[in-house]
This record gives structure tokens, sequence and C-alpha cells, in this order.
């Protein structure tokens, strides 16, 4: 079909025909149409350049466009697109469950595929409930963020991403994450919550919460309470679908091996939608019994072939020594940058995690409806900078690609704020 191609109307067809995510149409400017990728950048048709300075939603490894991965998606693209996975099962699908289960931290032994990060989760909640005759307290900690089903909106406790569907949400025990300084006052919750009730499994985002604005914590603290939870036969379920596969330096963050990682995001470097559930034959063998019978959940996609396939070339880069090299020297220069800035006056605080690196301005509300959330993000834009702030909380979290050169750019950026 010919399509039409008249570059300026690409925002207006847009707003007349598409409704975006988290996005007020009312007030929001016109979206930026992007037509194409290449490492660590985003272009327009006319050719501005947009260094992706969040991995587009925190999903892109490798960088845009890489020619390996399209490749793996290619060859898989002439055998086969996709097919049924109850009953079927297909190559690419079975080689990334095996190498996928090598990887994570702590003995899995099998992987349920979903579609995304939210689904991940969502899998992961219902085969705990299902499983647990009667056991149905969740714990998880407040200002979480597991995703936008009801399952993982219930998880995440009640914050402002879900506030028009709380009276809609099953209800979940929350206590304060060990936030650095506040270890003492989480753990006392811990231990109550765990005395005064019959919990099921514990969900939490292993040492940074991050949609609840980039909160790093203590991982000592977490350890401790994922072994707690162990002893107690509560199933821990590390949320690893922002910080797998490197970005907190190493290839994942739980700081004890879990029950359950819940993986998506990167899983296929930025290319296609897929999830991840790894859990343990205990779980699994759980359903072996006729009262608990099959799992009852399932997506149409489900371990779609070109998204393992994309998945497995993504793995293959990922596990260059290249690549925790250029983790490695993301974290060295984020940590030169921290060093230099972290006292600034105008920072509540300036942090670093692996290729990850923080800042949160003092401001009046503090919150992600902050006003500076929009002038920060079309500071960044107007300098070919593509940041998505979680209002007064700023992050760096690129592709591992980033040439320095690329960081220095960002962060030259960043002092222009702070200097102004
Ligand atoms: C920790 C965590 N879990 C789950 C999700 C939901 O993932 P998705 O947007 O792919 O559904 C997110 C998304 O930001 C996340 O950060």
């Amino acid at each position: 079909m010919e399509e039409k191609s008249q570059s300026p109307s690409w925002p207006l067809r847009d707003l007349a025909s598409i409704w975006h995510p988290f996005t007020q149409a009312r007030t929001a400017p016109p979206p930026i149409p992007i037509v194409r990728g290449d490492g660590a950048y985003l272009y327009t048709e006319s050719g501005e350049a947009y260094l992706d300075a969040n991995s587009s939603w925190w999903v892109n490894l490798h960088g845009h466009s890489h020619p390996y991965i399209i490749r793996a998606i290619e060859a898989q693209m002439q055998k086969l697109q996709h097919t049924l996975f109850a009953g079927f099962t297909h190559p690419p699908a079975i080689a990334l469950a095996e190498r996928l289960l090598s990887l994570l931290p702590g003995k899995f032994d099998r992987i349920f595929y979903t579609d995304n990060g939210s689904t991940a989760v969502e899998a992961a909640l219902k085969m705990v409930f299902q499983a647990s005759k009667g056991k149905k307290g969740l714990l998880s900690f407040q200002g979480a963020y597991h995703g936008d089903t009801f399952g993982a909106m219930a998880a995440s406790g009640r914050t402002h991403y879900n506030r028009p569907f709380w009276p809609y949400l099953f209800p979940v025990n929350t206590i304060p994450p060990p936030l650095f300084g506040r270890e003492e006052e989480s753990w006392e919750a811990f231990e109550m919550a765990l005395a005064t009730t019959d919990l099921a499994a514990f969900i939490f985002e292993p040492l940074v919460q991050a949609s609840g604005g980039m909160r790093l914590y203590c991982s000592k603290t977490l350890a401790k309470m994922i072994k707690a939870c162990q002893e107690r036969g509560i199933i821990a379920i590390a949320d690893e679908v922002m910080t797998g596969f490197g970005r907190t330096g190493s290839l994942f963050a739980s700081p004890a091996p879990p029950d359950i990682i819940c993986l998506a995001k990167s899983i296929t470097g930025g290319y296609l939608p897929l999830g991840a559930t790894a859990v343990k034959n205990s779980l699994f063998e759980k359903f072996f019994s006729p009262e608990i019978g099959a799992f009852l959940h399932g997506h149409s996609y489900t371990a779609n072939p070109l998204a393992c396939a994309a998945a497995n070339a993504n793995l293959d880069l990922l596990l260059e020594p290249a690549c925790a090299a250029s983790r490695a020297r993301i974290e060295s220069e984020h940590r030169q940058f921290q060093k230099k800035w972290k006292n600034h006056p105008k920072l509540l605080r300036c942090e670093c995690l692996g290729t990850l690196l923080v800042l949160e301005y003092k401001t009046e509300t503090g919150s992600y409806f902050d006003p500076l959330k929009e002038q920060l993000t079309l500071h960044f834009q107007n300098r070919g900078i593509l940041m998505r702030p979680l209002g007064n909380v700023l992050y760096v979290l690129p592709p591992y690609c980033i040439a320095n050169s690329e960081l220095q750019k960002i962060y030259a950026t960043i002092i222009e704020t702070l200097e102004s």
C-alpha cells in the first residue's frame, strides 16, 4: 500500500488518530515523529538527531539498528514468524530459556513467556496465588512500580500511577523500602508484616525503585528480607524488568537469589516485545496436582519466535567482554560526574548505580507532577537529547554503545541546568 508521506503532516495525523500512553492529550505538545534509529541516536525525517539518554524507556541495550540483531530477526523471519505456544514449541524459545536459566542468579528451572514487564509480573503473581491455596497476602515496598495491569498495579501499592483504579485493586501489605539511613524502620515494618500477615509472596524491584523516582536502597537489608521470606516459605519475587541485563553493573541486580524473577524491557535489546518469568521446579511442580491444574494464563504472542531470536542475539552481544567493558566505562564516567556535582546546592541527591545516574533537584513540590519535569524535558530536547524526568528526578540510563563524548554532552547539558 502506498504511504502518504508529507512529513509536516505526521504530528497532525498522529494527533487525529492516536492515543498515547501516560499522556494528557489536551495539554501535551505534539509528539516528535521519529523515522530512523542508529546507535545511540533517534532521527526525525528532516534529520534532526536525538541522543537516546533513556534507552527509549529503558529497553535499548546495544543501540538502535544493530546489524547483528537485525540479521538474527531477518533470519528467523525467513523460517517461522509465529506459532501458538500451547501444545507447540520452537527452537528460539527453547534456546533462550536454556540460556536465561544458566545466567540468572540462583538455580531456576523454568521460563514462562509473556509480552512485557507488566505481564511478566502478572504471571508471577497468578502463579503464586493459584498455587498457594488459602495464603493470600502480598508484601511490597511503598513507592514501587510493577506495571499497569491490575495485578501489577495492586502489587505496586496505592501510588499516583494507579489512583483511579484504587477501588478495584486487591489489598497489599506495603512497607517503606530500606532507603539509605532508613534501613531500620523498613526492617521493623518488614518483621511486623511477617508476624501479622499470612503472606504468600514478597515482590520488590531490586536495589532501585525505578518509576517511583529512581530511589536507590540498601542491598544488604534486601538480601536479609529475601532470606527471611524464604525461611518462612514466602515466595520472593524479584522484578528485574528495569534492572535486568546489566543496567546496574552486574547482569542482574537481586542481592540474594529470589524464587521468581520477572524480566522484560532489555530482554530483546529493545527490538521486539517480550516478557519472561523464571521460576523453580518447587513452584512449577505444584501445578502437577489435579486440584491446582494447569496454570491459567497465556497470550496469543507468547514466546514469539522473532522476539526470542532478537533476545538470543541480544544475549550474544551482552555476554561479549566488550559489553562488560562498556558498562564499566559508563559507570566510571557517571561516577566522575557524581563526585564533582553531588553536593551542588540545587540537588537533593546525585547517585550512581552501574549505568544509571540519578539527580534529584530541590523543588517545592518534589513530586512526579513537579513542573520542573516539563522544563527539563524541553531543555534537553532543544539540545538534541531525549530525557524523560520523573518529576524533579532526572536520570541517565543510556544504551551501552553510547560514546564518552556523548555522555559528556549529556553531562554538560545537565550542568547548564545546575549553573543557570
Ligand atoms: C520494575 C518494573 N516492572 C514492571 C514494569 C512494567 O513493564 P512494561 O512497561 O513493559 O509493562 C516496569 C516499567 O517501567 C518496571 O520498571
